[in-house]
């Protein structure tokens, strides 16, 4: 148990700040190494895409799996995210792996077509997207397609979405999630309920679901993948928090590997003539 809690607190330490507005909302550790240790297991051998993963859940599994804590998990890793300080961090942290496991991330916003290299490439995806409370869940449609139009046919996915019985709203998307899902030729195949623990302040007891759907039917497939249409980017992030940015770059900083040299100044000791 030990090496596997050094092993995902290597992951942790590696994140960036999470940036709330985008809904960046790290998940916590105990739960990480669940979720990690299960893409493992569903993707072992496997291509997989992550489209976003602040969390971290791509690395924990590939780091478990390269430290041989345990002896299964995907093949290759490809991040797609529209902030480049995570695509950055998993760029670094996946340098070590290269040899046990493929790791690239690569900067994408889900608002733009999928490029063609990635259209139809893999095996599997795995998405934690913005919740969906304040656009009935079209954040997490939009993720969804990308994911899907990133894989092949038979095809495999993770979707970790709010799961809380006691509110409406979660259960709404989730309907409408798995609606979304059959349309797009998949079938739930297992469902893991109310799993996973954010640090919200806000609402520290909300939890994710992890919901695994597997594609049947290969004649629904997308045949092209188009931008999202202006009226599905609204309430992206929440109520009036559209989705607006089309990239979360990095800012060059002296301190790479240690606290931004912006959040602190030195103040000097002065040392007296002897
Ligand atoms: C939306 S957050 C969901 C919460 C999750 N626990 C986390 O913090 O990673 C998931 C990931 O999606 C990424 N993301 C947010 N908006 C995106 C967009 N428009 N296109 C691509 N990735 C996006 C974030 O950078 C983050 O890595």
């Amino acid at each position: 148990m030990l090496r596997v809690l050094n092993a995902i607190s290597d992951v942790v330490q590696n994140r960036p700040p999470p940036l709330r507005e985008f809904d960046q909302i790290y998940m916590k550790v105990a739960d990480m190494v669940v979720q990690a240790e299960y893409v493992a297991r569903v993707f072992n051998g496997k291509d997989v895409v992550f489209v976003g993963d602040g969390d971290g859940i791509a690395l924990s599994a590939a780091h478990l799996k390269a430290q041989e804590v345990i002896e299964y998990g995907p093949k290759s890793i490809t991040l797609l995210d529209f902030d480049e300080r995570i695509v950055h961090s998993v760029q670094r942290f996946g340098e070590m792996m290269q040899e046990r496991v493929k790791i690239s991330a690569h900067l994408y916003n889900v608002a733009d077509p999928l490029p063609d290299e990635h259209f139809g490439a893999y095996d599997g995806f795995h998405i934690n997207p913005p919740w969906g409370a304040s656009n009935d869940g079209a954040s997490v449609a939009a993720f969804f397609e990308r994911g899907s139009q990133a894989t092949k046919d038979k095809s495999l996915g993770i979707v970790v979405i709010a799961d809380d019985p006691d509110l409406p709203w979660t259960q709404t998307v989730l309907r409408d999630t798995q609606a979304r899902a059959l349309d797009l030729g998949y079938v739930v195949a297992e469902m893991q309920p109310q799993l996973h623990l954010y640090h919200l302040d806000d609402a520290p007891d909300l939890r994710s679901c992890s919901c695994l759907f597997r594609r049947i039917d290969a004649r629904r497939m997308e045949a092209r993948s188009e931008p999202l249409t202006p009226s599905r980017l609204l309430n992206f992030y929440g109520r009036e928090s559209p989705l607006r940015v089309r990239y979360v770059r990095q800012k060059p900083t002296l301190n790479m590997d240690r606290e931004s040299d912006r959040v602190y100044t030195l103040e000097p000791l002065e040392v007296g003539n002897e």
